[in-house]
């Protein structure tokens, strides 16, 4: 039976519609076969075999990257012996580095170095769902409500310390720093009662745990060199001290701890995996461990350089700025200080954060390359990343790009200050003292609010300056500090 002719007729479309389609379909595969990827990033000429060895170990690795980053641009790689880097430098391509998910860019491969420091049972020593679960309790242990509670304890502890300090005097402020940030995190951590019996020691342990993650540490973290036999001697006996405190902890709790207790080591205790167990003893002390290493030699650092910063003389004007906004403070509230007083010293928390733009404590970031990926230059030009590749953001470097941050070697708090907000302007990721994306830091919060406690009591109750040369950087360690002692000499203001 013939069909009818409009009834072909309205066959014609369909059929136009599913050739178009067929024909969409052969011009992607073949476009797709034909295209061709882009090239692999420059890479740095250095010696056959030693690659970039030898000017290692004249110019130090900064130097040598930063000859690259002149030469080659915002994306290169770096040949050292048989490993290959891949440095990505600046916001327009690092999106992958910091948004893309764990299966395709990773920090496991690039950070099994930190296993000796932190310990079993925790952070790159398990697998990834259960580190993200561990962080979560980290994170439960940051929310407002619980940082509201470590406000009061960080103000009555820095009043307690700087009360010791006589009429005027000149101290290490490094070290004077060292000790009270290990106080302040010791209150918050594990409440008042075990804080005061271990200062010294943990002080002690958390500096030799520093000095042990040395640059080499990332190649070769079981190295025998004195600094790791230092840093496993040092774990070991962290480990020691802070099972005792978890297991007392336990005993004195047995059915979990009251309200009352309101510190990260009952918060850890009392966190429950999805699966509802319970967090072991191990666990709980590497976590504290963790704790207690990502945040002491970072802020007591910061809060030193915030020191040097302000106390040069060139920076006269920001610390005047910084002085008149404690006495706005002061005029409205008193002397009191919590929380929310906190949020109000915007200036104080500008120099700060220019202080991590200028001496990032984390000097460089790591990732693995588990699949390809592409990255696509300011100026245009596209580079393929291998799989298999190590890359790296290397901070100091990324914070000081004048296309993003105007005179990027002057210390100017301003410029993240209304009308020039520097770090929002350049876009996403311009600004990473604090990592970004999906591993930005937990205790951003916990950090800032530290140092302006400091900060805030010391503008308010002295007047100092600064009796030692600018200090150096150490660029021995992975998390770089000042170098050497930081001499100030203070006044205690009078009360008026
Ligand atoms: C001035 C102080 C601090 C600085 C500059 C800092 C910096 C950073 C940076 C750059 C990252 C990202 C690492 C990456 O992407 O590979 C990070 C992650 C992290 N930080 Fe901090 N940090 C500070 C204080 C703290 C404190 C006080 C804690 C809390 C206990 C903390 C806990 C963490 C954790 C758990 C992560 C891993 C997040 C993840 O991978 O999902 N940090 N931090």
């Amino acid at each position: 039976m013939e069909l009818p002719r409009v009834l072909w007729l309205a066959f014609v479309p369909v059929f136009v519609t599913v050739v178009s389609i067929m024909m969409a379909q052969l011009r992607t595969t073949f476009s797709r076969t034909t295209k061709q990827s882009p090239p692999p990033p420059p890479v740095t000429v250095g010696a056959p075999l030693l690659g970039i060895l030898p000017a290692l170990l004249t110019k130090g690795l900064l130097q040598v990257i930063r000859d690259a980053h002149a030469e080659m641009g915002s994306v290169f790689t770096v040949r050292l012996l048989h490993l290959k880097v891949t440095f990505l430098v600046g916001p327009d391509v690092l999106s992958h580095f910091y948004k893309g998910l764990d299966s395709e860019i990773s920090q496991d491969e690039v950070s099994q170095f930190t296993t000796p420091t932190f310990g079993p049972g925790v952070a790159f020593d398990v697998d990834f769902a259960t580190r993200r679960e561990q962080f979560r309790f980290f994170g439960d242990a940051m929310k407002p409500a619980k940082l509201r509670t470590y406000a009061c304890l960080m103000v009555r502890e820095v009043e307690e310390y700087f009360a010791r300090w006589g009429q005027c005097g000149t101290v290490d402020l490094k070290q004077e720093l060292e000790h009270l940030v290990t106080l302040i995190a010791s209150r918050c951590l594990f409440g008042e009662d075990v804080r005061a019996k271990m200062l010294v020691e943990v002080a002690t342990h958390l500096r030799e745990l520093n000095d042990g993650m040395r640059l080499v540490t990332i190649l070769f973290p079981h190295l025998p060199i004195p600094a790791h036999r230092r840093r496993d001697r040092a774990r070991a006996r962290l480990g020691e001290i802070f099972s005792d405190i978890v297991r007392s902890r336990k005993a004195s709790y047995p059915d979990g701890g009251p309200d009352v207790v309101d510190d990260m080591l009952q918060c850890l205790i009392d966190s429950r995996y999805k699966d509802g167990r319970a967090t072991t003893e191990t666990e709980v002390v590497g976590m504290l461990v963790s704790a207690l290493f990502a945040g002491q030699h970072t802020s007591s650092s910061t809060g030193t350089w915030t020191g040097a910063r302000l106390l040069a003389r060139a920076n006269n004007k920001k610390l005047c700025a910084a002085v008149q906004e404690q006495e706005r403070i002061v005029a409205r509230h008193g002397d009191r200080v919590d929380y929310e007083v906190l949020q109000e010293m915007d200036t104080l928390h500008r120099c700060i954060k220019e202080v991590l733009r200028l001496h990032p404590p984390a000097m460089m970031l790591l990732r693995h390359a588990r699949r390809s990926f592409t990255v696509r230059t300011r100026e245009g030009n596209e580079y393929e990343v291998t799989e298999g590749r190590t890359v790296a953001s290397p901070l100091v470097i990324h914070n000081r790009l004048p296309h993003v941050f105007r005179d990027p070697e002057k210390y100017e708090p301003d410029r993240f200050g209304p009308g020039r907000g520097e770090d929002v302007a350049g876009g996403a990721f311009s600004y990473t003292a604090f990592g970004g994306g999906r591993h930005a830091c937990i205790g951003e919060a916990f950090a800032y609010m530290q140092i302006k406690v400091i900060w805030s009591h010391l503008l308010r109750n002295f007047e100092m300056e600064m009796v030692s040369p600018f200090p150096e950087t150490d660029w021995n360690v992975v998390m770089p500090g000042p170098k050497g002692k930081v001499m100030v000499r203070y006044n205690r203001k009078r009360m008026s």
